[in-house]
């Protein structure tokens, strides 16, 4: 049986990269999943991708900087598939709402912007505890699986990545909570640190050649991962068996760079 059957996964930014190599393995594995991103076009793309290789998914445009979003997002997958077993937690908006970008710029922190460090945090943290807080009400029932998504960069405090920073290890510090109050409901809560070649990946490579060629130097294995190769199966184990005895942990998906 696929490790995934019958699931139902709702996964958060899967309009590309990463998200959209967990939504398609996910459904590969057996899974009902929920497109969840915030581009209606690339949403319905990938849950017609996933249709056709003859899995199940729905999409549902969501802004995760909206919490009545998020509300909707839960209560539709409720409403077609009954229950939701697996939240991913993928999602991170950069710049600011009214002028979003496709990763950081690197900025000194004195010069950190106000709104920039508003949007980085709705879209991150506050997001991250939107989302967990509305699935809670049926994961408490049956169990479940959560999956939060930080980074290397906050957990290093790469330069010039401020908001970027402090929102992912506010989601790790999320992770770790949830995970204590939530385990004697058989909820697991765990973190991503990924360094995976995305549309994010190569837009703050572009922007920070030295640095980045410094870290992947840093890769005893070699080489920048894939998304669907080296990223969603680690998922895939998360939120299936692996996630039964394993909570409130950072899992590093990174080719080695960061050894904790
Ligand atoms: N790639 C890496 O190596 C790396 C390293 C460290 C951490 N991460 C983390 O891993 C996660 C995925 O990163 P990625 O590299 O796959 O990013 P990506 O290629 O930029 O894809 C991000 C996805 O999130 C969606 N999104 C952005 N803002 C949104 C919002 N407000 N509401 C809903 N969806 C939104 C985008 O949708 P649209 O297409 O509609 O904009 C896109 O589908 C993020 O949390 C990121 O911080 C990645």
């Amino acid at each position: 049986m696929a490790e995934l059957e019958g699931k139902v996964a709702i996964v958060t930014g899967s309009g590309r990269g990463i998200g959209k190599a967990v939504a398609k393995v996910f459904a590969r594995e057996g899974a009902k999943v929920v497109v969840a991103s915030r581009t209606p076009a690339t949403v319905e793309a990938v849950a017609q991708e996933i249709r056709d290789e003859g899995h199940t998914a729905l999409g549902v445009p969501t802004d995760v900087s909206q919490k009545d979003q998020i509300l909707a997002m839960v209560a539709t997958t409720v409403e077609h598939y009954g229950t939701v077993d697996i939240l991913i937690n993928n999602a991170q908006g950069f710049g600011t709402a009214e002028k979003p970008r496709a990763s950081t710029i690197p900025t000194p922190i004195e010069d950190t912007d106000d709104a920039e460090w508003d949007y980085t945090f709705r879209t991150g943290a506050t997001a991250t505890l939107w989302g967990m807080q509305a699935v809670f009400p049926y994961m408490k029932e049956h169990g479940g699986r959560i999956v939060n998504f930080a980074s290397g960069s906050g957990m290093d405090g790469f330069p010039g990545n401020t908001p970027y920073n402090a929102t992912k290890e506010a989601i790790r510090a999320l992770t770790r909570t949830a995970a204590r109050e939530w385990g004697k409901y058989a909820i697991s809560v765990n973190t991503v640190n990924p360094s995976l070649r995305t549309d994010a990946w190569e837009n703050w490579e572009a922007n920070n050649q030295e640095f980045v060629q410094g870290l992947k130097d840093k890769m005893p294995l070699g080489f920048l991962g894939d998304p669907e190769q080296h990223g969603a199966p680690w998922l895939v184990w998360l939120a299936g068996k692996g996630g039964e005895y394993v909570t409130g942990m950072t899992i590093m998906l990174n080719g080695g760079r960061h050894m904790p």
